[in-house]
């Protein structure tokens, strides 16, 4: 399968995901939940390939929201037990492809074996440079702004910055992953219009594409699509 020719330029350089629609895609088949779930897997890393064949540099997977804890306990309990086997059975695969993983996302209340297993990705993976995935895993936006708030705050009291140096530069660099690149694409699957607290700082000038098959039915063509209809926008960034 070869991806659409689309100029350079105009493949965009970070893609954030919100792999939504897996209870939806299981309810349909009678299914519970989790079995959604389970399938989604091989959406993500078809679409990871997808994304290295067309020249996307950075993907970032909303996996697990600081919103998700509201779940019931058995599905919170699945989720966790699945990232933490998700990462564990493709990092070897992740590395031989030369992507480069790292975990976004707060450690409070997520489970320990799901930091380690991240953290083994991490450090395995770190000199990759054909891709990043973000794994952003007890991900919230405004809770990563607060939390680079606090940290800011600090730092102020210990008198390592004044207040008047802080601008949107410096600001970013306290973010979990100061080293992102702002969202050129932000892609939604299952058809649901909203930003459900992803990515908020990273994704001011990104372009919205909300498309209508739900998560476990995702491929890397689903992703070609959406980057086909991004390099038609017409981005201006304030300009006239
Ligand atoms: C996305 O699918 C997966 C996670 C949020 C972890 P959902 O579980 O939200 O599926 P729907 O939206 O209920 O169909
Ligand atoms: C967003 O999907 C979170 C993830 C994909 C991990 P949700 O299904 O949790 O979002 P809402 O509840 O529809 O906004
Ligand atoms: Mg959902």
């Amino acid at each position: 399968m070869k991806p659409p020719k689309i100029a350079k330029d105009k493949v965009p350089q970070h893609v954030a995901l919100v792999m939504d629609g897996n209870g939806r895609w299981a309810k349909k088949r009678g299914l519970p939940r989790t079995k959604g779930h389970e399938k989604g897997e091989s959406a993500l890393f078809d679409v990871v390939e997808g994304a290295i064949q067309i020249g996307v540099k950075e993907l970032s997977a909303f996996a697990f929201s600081t919103e998700n804890w509201r779940r019931s306990p058995d599905e919170v309990k699945f989720l966790m037990g699945f990232n933490r086997d998700v990462i564990r059975r493709r990092r070897d695969e992740m590395h031989r492809m030369g992507v480069r993983v790292r975990w976004v996302g707060r450690p409070q209340k997520l489970w320990k074996s799901v930091i380690e297993e991240l953290e083994i990705a991490e450090e395995m993976t770190a000199k990759n440079k054909v891709l990043t995935l973000n794994m952003c895993v007890n991900y919230g936006g405004r809770a990563e702004i607060a939390d680079a708030a606090q940290k800011l705050a600090q730092d102020i009291q210990r008198k390592k910055l004044k207040p008047e140096q802080i601008n949107e530069k410096v600001f970013a660099k306290y973010l979990d992953a100061p080293q992102m690149r702002d969202v050129d694409l932000f892609l939604r699957s299952s058809g649901e219009q909203r930003t459900s607290n992803f990515l908020l700082w990273q994704s001011a000038y990104a372009e919205m594409v909300f498309m209508d098959v739900l998560w476990p039915d995702v491929t890397r063509q689903t992703l070609w699509k959406a980057i086909e209809i991004y390099a038609d926008r017409d981005r201006r960034f304030g300009k006239a």
